[in-house]
């Protein structure tokens, strides 16, 4: 993939338009800001720049193009974020030739073995073979739209009938293997079986959209074979990391800013149909942090509808301690007694799984009724337990304001008075902060290594930012005023020239950015350097910045006369150290002081005029 389209889709897309499909962004002077998709935070501290096309948390310091947002949001690959990123554009990228047929990513392949076998198993459930699975589907109350809409099937009977079936249209095994739909068997060499046989076969989608495995649900339960059989982990199917229901539900996600938590692949299907569409699931794992993190790019609040019964209760007390450090409001939904999301829909209707949802609790209120009803309550040393449990989560939550809200609502269900409770908080936090402290220092100390580490001279920067900003500067600069990279002054410097140099055009930062051999410290460097710009550094207030676009000749050249006063600064510097030194010999360097004193006074002069 060549430079010059990486720049052309990058150029011909509005940033601020693709990452408002994500991001919630308003207009903050040239800029617009939002919450940072990356990280935790409660004021908008994410930045787009729609002229400079590009982005940056001043937070977590994420930072780039609509390319790494596309990486890093959703998870592409990066020709898979250039290919979507081209589309998106009408961009049209070359047809594959043969040979560039055999370059394309396994990854590729794997994704394409997904989606043949899913087509396959939507065939299989409409044929002969899926007669009494479609049955068993309508029986359940699944409509045909909701069969086509979650793009349900069945796997075929056979040891290896879609082994055979992929093979003959030209899927390797190994691609079959790495895909997770067929395993090797014990003891041989080349011979496979699937993995999923007669299952009524859920797709799994990640974030783009994409099949990344199966759930695949026995029809008859039997004592030896387990319910569901999920695909194995793979390249592009890691259990932890996805939320079924996630991808099909994210708009209403968005709309309804809530998610409903529930435990299985058939909750989420009926609460879908029942039009509760913004139901997910994790796949047969208890709750991750990283499906948390997921769902905090769509909403901040989450309704927890899982199973009464002890395993559903120990699930739901995870999900609010995973939770609520992250910035979630979590609500406990509690659900009839013997009975799934799925079940009561089909039962009672979606008006009532509606107010069910409408009834949630507070996750303290689930957790004081669920202590009252295990008796803790009236036992003193557990109710004591319980109290300092209940004061740890609250004091998990980012929000210090509500800190005091939920210690009030502690209150008031214990009878306690608030005073003693909020002394017990404060209490805890102390002995936290003193832990925090130490974990704090060590995380600063790491990102200070991990920036781009640089003696670079303000000086240098200004220039380099005036080149950045004015594409016309690196021609002036080269023509006008002879200037090349050994007129910088520092090491870095002139390094940093030399990228900016090399990459002059229409648009230097963009071509830097699409430039794959640049290591991502220095494209984060140029990025933290535009927009600096808008910070307005103390260090270049005094070079008039924002007088930029006036006079853009003057500018320039003054850019280049304090640079080379600063070099005659340094020289200076340097010969003041060596009569210091060496002060018999000191007349040998007065000449030479005076010298650049004169010359500085002449290059100060020029700057006034
Ligand atoms: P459930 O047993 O509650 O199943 O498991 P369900 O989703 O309600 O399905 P139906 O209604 O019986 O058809 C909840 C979830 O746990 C995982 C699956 O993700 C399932 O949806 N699970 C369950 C497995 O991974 N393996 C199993 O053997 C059973
Ligand atoms: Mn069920």
């Amino acid at each position: 993939m060549n430079k010059e389209l990486i720049e052309e889709i990058v150029d011909s897309i509005d940033i601020v338009d693709y990452i408002s499909e994500a991001v919630n962004l308003r207009r903050r002077g040239a800029n617009f800001v939002g919450l940072c998709p990356f990280h935790q935070e409660k004021t908008p501290s994410f930045t787009v720049s729609p002229e400079k096309k590009i982005f940056k948390c001043f937070g977590c310091g994420k930072a780039g193009n609509v390319i790494t947002f596309a990486v890093e949001y959703y998870g592409f690959t990066y020709p898979e974020a250039i290919r979507e990123l081209a589309k998106r554009a009408g961009i049209k990228i070359e047809a594959y030739s043969p040979a560039k047929k055999e370059e394309i990513s396994r990854r590729d392949k794997i994704l394409q073995a997904l989606e043949f076998a899913k087509k396959y198993f939507q065939r299989i459930l409409l044929t002969q073979s899926g007669t009494v699975a479609l049955a068993y589907l309508k029986n359940r109350g699944y409509t045909s739209n909701t069969i086509q809409e979650f793009e349900i099937g069945y796997s075929p009977s056979g040891w290896d009938t879609l082994f055979r079936e992929m093979t003959s249209k030209g899927f390797s095994p190994e691609i079959l293997l790495d895909a997770g739909l067929v395993k090797k068997k014990e003891g041989t060499e080349n011979e496979f079986y699937d993995v999923f046989r007669e299952r009524i076969m859920f797709p799994i989608y990640n974030a783009t959209g994409k099949v990344v495995g199966f759930g695949g649900r026995i029809l008859k339960e039997v004592d030896n074979q387990p319910k569901y059989i999920n695909s194995p982990q793979t390249e592009v199917f890691d259990k932890s990391k996805l939320l079924f229901g996630l991808f099909k539900g994210r708009n209403e996600i968005r709309s309804k800013e809530s998610v409903v938590l529930v435990e299985g692949y058939a909750d989420v299907i009926a609460l879908h149909q029942a039009g509760i569409k913004n139901a997910i699931a994790s796949c047969g794992t208890s709750l991750t942090m990283e499906q948390l993190n997921q769902i905090a790019r769509y909403c901040k609040t989450i309704y927890i509808a899982y199973d009464g019964d002890e395993a559903g209760q120990k699930a739901t007390e995870r999900a609010i301690q995973l939770a609520l450090p992250l910035g979630f409001e979590v609500l406990v939904v509690k659900l009839i007694e013997n009975e799934d999301p799925d079940s009561i829909v089909k039962k009672f209707g979606a008006q009532a799984f509606h107010n069910l949802i409408d009834n949630a609790k507070s996750f303290l209120e689930y957790l004081f009724e669920l202590a009252q009803s295990k008796g803790i309550l009236s036992r003193p040393a557990k109710k004591s337990q319980f109290i300092q449990y209940c004061l740890e989560l609250i004091s998990k939550i980012p929000d210090k304001l509500q800190h005091y809200e939920y210690i009030q609502t502690l209150a008031n269900l214990l009878l306690m008075p608030y005073s003693q409770l909020e002394a017990l908080f404060h209490e805890k936090q102390k002995i936290e902060k003193e832990i925090s402290k130490n974990v704090q220092r060590e995380e600063k100390t790491f990102l200070q290594t991990t920036q781009h580490a640089t003696k670079i001279l303000p000086e240098e920067e200004y220039l380099l930012l005036i080149c950045l900003e004015q594409p016309e500067a690196i021609a002036v600069l080269e023509n006008v005023y002879k200037f090349d990279k050994s007129n910088m002054i520092t090491q870095e410097g002139a390094e940093l020239f030399s990228i900016v140099y090399s990459h002059q055009g229409k648009n230097p930062l963009n071509s830097i950015l699409s430039n794959i051999a640049i290591d991502e410290a220095t494209k984060n460097y140029f990025i933290n350097l535009v927009f600096s710009k808008e910070e307005v550094s103390k260090h270049w207030e005094r070079f008039g910045f924002a007088e930029i676009e006036k006079d853009f000749n003057r500018i320039l050249r003054d850019a280049f006369t304090r640079l080379k006063i600063k070099k005659i600064e340094f020289k200076t510097r340097e010969i003041q150290n060596l009569i210091a030194n060496d002060p018999m010999n000191q007349e040998k360097y007065l000449k030479e002081l005076q010298e650049l004193f004169r010359t500085k006074q002449k290059l100060l002069n020029s700057l006034k005029k």
